[in-house]
């Protein structure tokens, strides 16, 4: 039995690394899915392999740190499923620099990307979540929630505020809904390559986070779906409102 059939899914940051991966396990497991992202060509690519498994999958494009883009997602699922029932929220930016340089307006597309547009897909999804009695909210944030990185004020505090966002979900909307958060370390995407840029040596910071793990390699995309899978699934059915990380053990080490 697929674990998520008859399911509908939206997922945020499906065009490149995580979200692509979370996509690919998903619709394998019998999900309805809208997936987005800014790029068209790599969403409209990605839409393609996954019709080749299951047709019910639609990329729609736009910005997520666009509160209305949020309706639109949304919108794109009842009309073409019917219903809502999981969430996974992946799409995020790093907006380096230290804070004193940082201008304001890259705080606020930070923000507005990695936090703010929880807010807004929460906020149109979840009446709609809530009709069909059970559902399952997924926030990726990061262990930037918990340990700081040099350079990375406004991702640091966005991933802090999100996971503070996923507990008040989870307390809001509980028993009928599932909140929890995923807390990645360094996990090989392009998102972790422009991270080490924050870094005097950035190969040399990559192969360092490495080294760190207790496990000695980084994260592959699919490590993180197999957790997604499982937090979206009937396996988790007791657990929210709690961060899991998923890090090689780097924090304790
Ligand atoms: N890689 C790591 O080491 C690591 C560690 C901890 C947490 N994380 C978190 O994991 C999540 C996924 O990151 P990743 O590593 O998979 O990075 P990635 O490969 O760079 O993917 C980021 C995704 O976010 C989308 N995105 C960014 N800004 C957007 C916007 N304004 N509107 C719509 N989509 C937007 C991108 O799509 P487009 O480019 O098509 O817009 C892309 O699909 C992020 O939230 C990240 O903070 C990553």
């Amino acid at each position: 039995m697929k674990k998520l059939n008859g399911q509908v899914a939206i997922i945020t940051g499906a065009t490149s690394g995580m979200g692509k991966a979370i996509a690919e396990v998903f619709i394998k497991e019998g999900a309805s899915l809208i997936i987005s992202g800014r790029s068209s060509k790599r969403g409209i690519k990605l839409e393609k392999e996954l019709r080749k498994i299951n047709k019910n999958v639609l990329f729609v494009s736009g910005d997520i740190s666009q509160s209305e883009q949020n309706k639109i997602l949304v919108d794109a699922a009842l009309s073409n499923f019917g219903k809502l029932n999981i969430l996974s929220l992946n799409a995020g930016i790093l907006g380096l620099g230290a804070l004193t340089d940082l201008s304001l307006e890259k705080w606020h597309t930070t923000i507005d990307t990695n936090l703010s547009s929880i807010y807004y897909l929460c906020k149109y999804a979840i009446p709609e979540i809530l009709k069909t009695g059970k559902g399952n909210i997924i926030i990726n944030a990061s262990i930037a929630a918990f340990k700081s990185f040099p350079n990375h004020p406004a991702y640091c505090a966005s991933k802090a505020g999100a996971v503070a966002l996923m507990k008040q979900i989870a307390i809001d909307y509980a028993p009928d809904l599932r909140a929890n958060a995923i807390c990645p370390g360094p996990v090989d995407t392009p998102l972790l390559t422009d991270s080490a840029q924050a870094f005097e040596e950035p190969e040399q910071a990559i192969d360092n986070a490495r080294k760190k793990t207790l496990l000695k390699r980084l994260g592959e995309p699919q490590d993180i779906a197999r957790l997604a899978l499982f937090l979206a699934s009937d396996d988790s059915s007791w657990i929210t409102g709690t961060t899991i990380n998923i890090d090689g053990g780097i924090l304790i080490s």
